[in-house]
């Protein structure tokens, strides 16, 4: 190994352990020994299953990512160093590219420290206001739907009586903005129907997303595709997935090209994820499925508010888009979140992989 790369490790405020592919620690960054209260002379050279009391989720992450040779993320993982009080951190293990500066077949580990509690509390307060969210459409719409029917049958009966010519153009207004509304309410309901669950692969739901841009913004865009191919199947409603991920990128591509961003990029990524939290309940397996883009970043006026109906900050834009994706995701008891800033906006969708049908998707609220 190189000092030179080494020494750039030890400048990192992550803390990060270096693990040859006989699973013996090479090195530890100052970072990861304040975090493990290890000190790096007394562990480095020692194999991991004598520096940790309990590794097996540590020793089965690094078996995953050199298998699948592609990085794993594992959100809350129990280790222990002997005869110390357990730690949760979320990590990340990538393996060593061959060639690479750190000349070591084996894996970085990257540790992080969780906020568990401050994340299921934000986690919660998604849900609860997706749930807001949703009561709100369903009223609105409501309260719209019934009289715009009546507006609209009127305008067209008076439109056939009136027999001056120039007063069409009136009675044609109101037709046309009854129709542009009815079609607003019809995808304020859309997320009301129940969904089909049955097995299917992330991987087709992102190709079927990759086409439709491609279609749509032939050449104007580049998606790149970053998948772990091993991923298991999950259960949940196809159409719905498509539809909430094609919300996600489509923003991407129209923020791309609205911008004229040079070298517009989105980039289609998924990753297995374990032990995860989400809408309340604990998953053991998840898929982590992020959508990523280049463009000018979400504008910080709306900021969180992204989620909220009616929410834009394009020109032609309803402001639906996010809050039909949410309300999918999360009828799949997933979560969808976002990070934002000018030159990277990246959107995650978290979901469960569920053991049984049963625990797969729930019948709307
Ligand atoms: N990747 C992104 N980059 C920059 N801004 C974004 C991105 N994704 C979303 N936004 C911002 O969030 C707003 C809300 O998005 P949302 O999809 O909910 O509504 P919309 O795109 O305006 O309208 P609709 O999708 O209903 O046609 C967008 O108008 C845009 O300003
Ligand atoms: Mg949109």
């Amino acid at each position: 190994m190189t000092a030179a790369a080494l020494s750039g490790l030890d400048l990192l405020a992550t803390a990060v352990i270096l693990v040859d592919d006989s699973d013996v620690l090479r090195h530890m960054n100052p970072a990861a020994e304040n975090l493990l209260e290890l000190s790096s002379p007394h562990v480095v050279g020692h194999g991991i299953a004598d520096v940790f009391a309990d590794h097996d989720l540590l020793a089965s992450a690094l078996r995953y990512a050199r298998k699948n040779n592609c990085s794993f993320s594992e959100h809350d993982l129990a280790i222990a160093v002997t005869g110390r009080p357990r730690l949760h951190l979320a990590c990340t293990v990538t393996p060593i590219e061959p060639g690479s500066a750190f000349d070591l077949e084996g894996c970085i580990v990257e540790f992080r420290q969780i906020e568990q509690q401050l994340r299921i509390a934000r986690e919660e307060r998604v849900l609860d206001q997706s749930v807001a969210n949703r009561e709100l459409m369903r009223n609105l719409a409501h309260e719209i739907k019934n009289p715009l029917g009546g507006i609209r049958g009127a305008a067209q009966l008076l439109d056939r009586e009136l027999e001056n010519p120039a007063l069409h153009e009136y009675t044609q207004v109101i037709m046309k903005e009854a129709d542009r509304l009815q079609a607003l309410m019809s995808r304020l309901l859309s997320p009301h129907r129940s969904p089909r669950p049955a097995h299917l692969n992330v991987h087709e739901v992102l190709e079927r997303v990759r086409s439709v841009l491609l279609a749509e913004f032939h050449k104007k865009i580049t998606i790149k595709r970053d998948y772990d191919v091993s991923l298991p199947q999950i259960y949940g409603d196809n159409e719905q997935l498509i539809q909430a991920t094609l919300n996600v990128a489509r923003n991407a591509a129209q923020a791309l090209t609205e911008s004229n961003t040079p070298d517009g990029t989105i980039t289609l990524k998924t990753r297995a994820a374990r032990q995860v939290t989400l809408a309340r309940k604990r998953y053991r397996h998840a898929i982590e499925l992020s959508i990523t883009d280049n463009g000018p970043g979400i504008p910080p006026e709306i900021g969180e508010r992204v989620f909220y109906p009616l929410v834009s900050g394009r020109d032609n834009g309803s402001g639906l888009g996010l809050t039909i994706a949410q309300n999918f995701v999360s009828q799949h008891n997933g979560t969808l979140t976002f990070e934002s800033a000018p030159g990277k906006t990246c959107f995650t969708v978290l979901l469960p992989v569920a053991e049984a049908p049963e625990s797969g998707v729930q019948g709307h609220a």
